[in-house]
Order: structure tokens, then sequence, then C-alpha cells
């Protein structure tokens, strides 16, 4: 029927795709790319037969890439959702273990991101920042609790013991796909800024600012809450602490725009840490 045609379609033995015949001029520029594409697209039926122009062919490729971007992007939010429920799963892991621990990570969080958007970090590095900042102490869960809770000071060997939570924590993290930088930065929690801090010993900015951010933030709302071998410091003493140690043990960006808020949630701080307000100030 087509040859009756003025436009007498060819197969192309490569492309197994039927085209116009090019000679006729009705489709001078095909080249071997639009060949390639062909051979992806099915002939389009065009009412005289199965005959396809490589315009169709691309229009029905981009019909087909648009179909593939949506799945990406659906599969994209699924993984979104995963890797969120694993960290709420994860969150609630350290409620079991020690319940003031999983708060403690929650008001961690809120703080870090805060400080992190004064410091002009990146979504995606406020996204990591903010696993980082719930699940640091995950490690903990490979600790005994006669370390974890007990009520004088460790010994040398639990101390060193203590130390390894860094690491477990990203042994378990970086496991887990799109967790990898997070888990980095939960490795790199307990760095000091002079260099003295462990596992690594990095120093200044070799350690990553989102460690920095949880470490100084970690320490503040450590000295401010009770322990079982001791009461929380007082809210100026702790600022102080804070202070004096920029630039050695913490960042000292990260304390000059932490202060600040500290002093702002004062009463948020000293109630979730269950401290009177009134008898530390
Ligand atoms: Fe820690």
């Amino acid at each position: 029927m087509a040859g009756s045609m003025s436009i007498a379609p060819w197969r192309d033995a490569e492309s197994e795709c039927d085209l116009l015949d090019p000679e006729q001029n009705y489709m001078p520029t095909i080249n071997k790319s639009l060949l390639s594409v062909s051979q992806l697209c099915p002939p389009v039926e065009v009412g005289w037969g199965a005959l396809a122009s490589p315009a169709s062919h691309l229009k029905n490729f981009s019909y087909q890439l648009s179909g593939v971007s949506l799945q990406v992007k659906q599969i994209e939010e699924q993984l979104t959702s995963l890797r969120t429920s694993l960290v709420c799963a994860f969150n609630q892991l350290l409620d079991l273990k020690d319940l003031n621990t999983g708060v403690h990570s929650t008001r961690l969080a809120e703080w870090a991101l805060h400080v992190g958007g004064e410091l002009g970090l990146s979504e995606s590095d406020q996204s990591d920042l903010e696993v980082a900042a719930l699940l640091h102490d995950i490690g903990k869960v490979g600790i005994p609790d006669a370390i974890l809770n007990k009520p004088g000071k460790l010994s040398n060997e639990e101390y060193e013991l203590m130390k390894k939570h860094p690491e477990f924590g990203w042994a378990v993290l970086h496991q887990v796909p799109g967790m990898e930088r997070a888990s980095l930065l939960i490795l790199h929690h307990h760095e000091r800024i002079d260099g003295k801090g462990y596992p690594a010993g990095l120093r200044g900015e070799e350690i990553p600012i989102g460690s920095r951010i949880v470490c100084a933030i970690d320490a503040f709302d450590a000295m401010v809450s009770n322990r079982p071998y001791r009461k929380g410091l007082p809210f100026e003493e702790a600022i102080r602490r804070l202070a004096s140690d920029s630039g050695t043990q913490f960042d000292a960006s990260v304390a000059k725009h932490f202060i600040p808020l500290a002093r702002a949630e004062i009463s948020a701080v000293f109630a979730a840490a269950g401290t009177s307000v009134s008898t530390v100030l």
C-alpha cells in the first residue's frame, strides 16, 4: 500500500524500523544517533501502515523518558521516606536504651539545624546534619549499661570502650544507602579543633562542619544536664566554658552562633535537662 504512494517506506537494516526514503528529501538530516533512538521506539501507526517518521520516534521516546523520570522521582521519594522511617526507628531505639538520650538527640537536632542555617549550610548538608544530630550517639547501643549508667567515674578501660561509640555508630549507619555522609559526621563528633579529640585526632577544618556543630552543642547540652554521677552545671558556667574552649575544643564560629541561641532557649534547656532554672542561675 505504501508503494502506491509517492513516499515509499524503506527498512533500515540496522534499526528494523520503517523510515522515509532519504532520496526523496523527506528526511535528509537523519543520522546515526536518530537511528539509535528509533531502535528504542516501536513504529507508530499513521493510518496507512506502520510508517513512522524520526519526529514521531523522538516524540515516543520523549513520552517514555517522561515515564522513566516519573518512576525515578517516585523511587527517590520512597527512598527518602524509608530513610526518615529508619531515623525514627533508630531514635526510638535510643529511647529504649536510655530515654534521656533520645530526648537529648531531638533537642540537639533543632539547635544544630539553627546553627547550620546561620552558617549557610546547603539543604543537603542540613539534611545530613539533622540525621547526625539525631543519631550521633547511636553507637552507645554497643556500650554496656553498666558503663553508660555508672554512678561514679569511669575507669581508663571503661572510658576507652566508651570512646568507641562514634565508630560503632558509623559502622551501623554507613551501611544505609543515603546515610553515608551523616555516618561520617557521627564518626567525627568527638574530634577537637586542637586535634586532641577522637577517634581520628582531626584538626580544625579537617573536621566536617556538621561534626563540629554536633560536638559543641552536644558538649553544652551534656554540661547542663544532670547525670547519675553529677549535677548539671549552672547555665552561665556552661556558657563560659563553651566560650573559653572556642578555638581549642570547639569551633569558634559554631560557638559564636550557638551561644545566643542557648541564651534564648534557656528555659527550655533546663526544663528538658531536668534542672531548675531558678536554682542554677
Ligand atoms: Fe557522643
